[in-house]
């Protein structure tokens, strides 16, 4: 294994960087050892590393998450954990996805949030969530609504998409009622369940830092493992992005640091990070993979695999209501071809 200086690079502790920064090289150093372009590239890649760190403030993220109320359910041994996200008032594609879970034999429903926006039923959704006793995490959507913000938090793509959300936002708070505005209020941030065979497991709508941050399949290793890490989770599990996705990131590597005061190369060390799991459980009732079916996951916290589902529903019914109740076509054009329609830039953008 290579070593690597990364001495003070960021202002941080030597621990801090072992857990926080070394870990997205490893893939880098490990994958082209036998390349000496490696270790060529190695300082402009710690120079982007160090603007990307710095433009999260990543090393905040801790104290953010003092501020968040998450739930916990204990330590459980459960296996099969069906997880469903972004159901967007779509109460046809709900029912159907709940229909299928059924047949899949799970122990527990988790729902990560985003129940109403865009969608025509978001109190019937609401009240469904309810009645199956469906434990949910606050979405993005769900905290716009709930505080009534003028909307959901999201950075937008273009003026359209913009104005298009603009659209939803005021026409849900119009729609939804107080027994439903009850409900989101209450939603906690976060749920964990602790000491399962997989290890701890946390589920939020983003990331364990916003209801509105995106983790993408794109995003950088380094990131995903630091949300993980602050959210002192093992499998972190999300949604938010409407795109179902598993990613596993971990590894070790070999680092030499250099404190300040000695200017001096410190021995070599490794660092052995453990990996984390980041599981993205796609959209129930606003799917965006590609194809108009709603997508959830089922986690086997046993054997530690993830199964995503597809499941065709009556998007006609949820067409249909749009019309009826005078959104916007762009809603039901989307829903017809499960992907967005206004092209996005390569940063990161509303799927919301
Ligand atoms: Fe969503």
């Amino acid at each position: 294994m290579q070593s690597i200086c990364i001495y003070n690079l960021f202002g941080h502790t030597e621990e801090e960087m072992g857990f926080y920064v070394a870990y997205p090289l490893i893939h880098h150093i490990v994958k082209r050892r036998n390349n000496l372009r490696a270790l060529n590239q190695l300082h402009g890649r710690l120079n982007l590393l160090k603007s990307l760190l710095l433009s999260t403030r990543f090393y905040l993220a801790k104290e953010i998450l003092k501020c968040k109320y998450f739930a916990s359910m204990g330590k459980k041994d459960l296996e099969r954990i069906a997880v469903i996200s972004c159901v967007h008032g779509n109460i046809a594609a709900l029912e159907a996805v709940l229909s299928d879970i059924k047949q899949q034999k799970v122990d527990r429903i988790v729902c990560l949030g985003d129940l109403v926006g865009y969608g025509p039923y978001p109190n019937e959704v609401i009240k469904l969530i309810e009645k199956e006793n469906i434990q949910t995490v606050m979405g993005c959507w769900d905290e716009g609504i709930a505080k009534d913000t003028g909307d959901c938090g999201c950075h937008f793509a273009s003026e359209e998409d913009e104005k298009w959300g603009e659209i939803a936002f005021s026409w849900t708070r119009r729609k939804i009622n107080k027994s439903s505005i009850g409900f989101l209020k209450e939603l906690p941030f976060g749920l964990r369940i602790e000491d399962t065979a997989s290890g701890n497991l946390l589920f939020v709508h983003g990331s364990p830092r916003s209801t509105s941050e995106y983790l993408m399949e794109s995003t950088h290793d380094l990131v995903l493992l630091e949300r993980a890490a602050s959210g002192k989770c093992d499998i972190l599990i999300c949604g938010h992005t409407h795109i179902p996705y598993v990613r596993e990131v971990g590894g070790m590597l070999a680092v030499r640091t250099r404190s300040q005061a000695e200017k001096k190369l410190g021995e070599k060390r490794s660092i052995k990070l453990s990996p984390k799991l980041i599981i993205n459980a796609g959209s129930v009732g606003e799917p965006r993979h590609g194809r108009p079916h709603s997508t959830y996951v089922v986690f086997d916290s046993h054997s530690k695999s993830v199964f995503f589902r597809e499941v065709p529903y009556e998007v006609s019914a949820t067409v249909s209501a749009l019309k009826k109740f005078g959104l916007p076509s762009v809603f039901s054009e989307r829903l017809a071809k499960g992907s967005e329609l206004i092209a996005k830039s390569k940063e990161i953008a509303c799927a919301c």
